[in-house]
């Protein structure tokens, strides 16, 4: 199987993005763990996809970017009001300093070749004493020879992934400024049995069971 960029692996998964995975679960329980309350604050969502982990409720503002513009126009329709969407690289965001409370980064990192760009950018953007909650593909998982695959009318697709190991990321987010919250993985369990059942893939839970596929890292914006 060829490996897709994820600029081309986007742009082909982009219209069927919004169905919920097994590691899509995990990662949005993880994610909603590590971050506060959300009202009244400045949210950033960085490498958003679709916008569909974007609501409007509470938030003072809601701000989604990514690479893909495939991705973004898949969640125009249903976009909720006060959000906005906008195209960009999370290695260059767009956006002033310091205008975020939360930043998410989430399942984007491994797809870059190398981290420390874009851990730079989400540290700039964070406000001093903000909340920076990145997730990845769990380097466990990849060991293991799962990837990042979608299927399509050509069949199961892959799309390019870079293994980024704890270390690295916490040293990448050192480096920058943000100081290390909380550590969170996610394995294959019974929260997820459904996914392979409605696939017909009870044999493939019970060979995945208890292998970690989401890390999630929670960091401080230090002034
Ligand atoms: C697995 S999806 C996650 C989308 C969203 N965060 C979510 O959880 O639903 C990865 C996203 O990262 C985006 N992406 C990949 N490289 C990027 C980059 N350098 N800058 C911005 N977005 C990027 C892709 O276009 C894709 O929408």
């Amino acid at each position: 199987m060829s490996v897709l960029s994820a600029r081309e692996g986007y742009r082909l998964w982009a219209p069927t993005y919004a169905d919920e995975t097994a590691i899509s679960h995990l990662e949005a329980g993880l994610a909603d763990a590590l971050t506060p309350p959300l009202s009244g604050l400045r949210l950033l969502d960085a490498g958003c996809g679709t916008g569909r982990r974007l609501s409007s409720a509470g938030v003072a503002s809601g701000v989604g970017v990514d690479i893909s513009p495939e991705m973004l126009e898949a969640g125009r329709a249903r976009r909720p009001p006060g959000v906005w969407l906008m195209q960009g690289d999370v290695r260059t965001l767009p956006l002033p300093d310091q205008a975020f409370d939360v930043v998410w980064c989430r399942l984007v990192i491994g797809h870059l070749p190398d981290c420390r760009p874009a851990y730079a950018e989400l540290a700039r953007v964070a406000d001093i004493g903000a909340t920076v909650v990145i997730t990845d593909f769990h380097p466990e998982a990849y060991a293991a020879g799962h990837r990042r695959t979608f299927r399509d009318r050509h069949g199961v697709r892959e799309v390019e992934h870079y293994v980024h190991a704890l270390p690295d990321q916490l040293a990448a987010a050192r480096a920058t400024g943000l100081a290390p919250v909380e550590t969170r993985e996610a394995a294959i369990g019974p929260e997820v049995l459904s996914f392979y059942e409605k696939a017909g893939k009870q044999a493939l839970y019970a060979e995945h069971e208890g292998l970690p596929v989401v890390l999630a890292l929670a960091f401080r914006r230090e002034g």
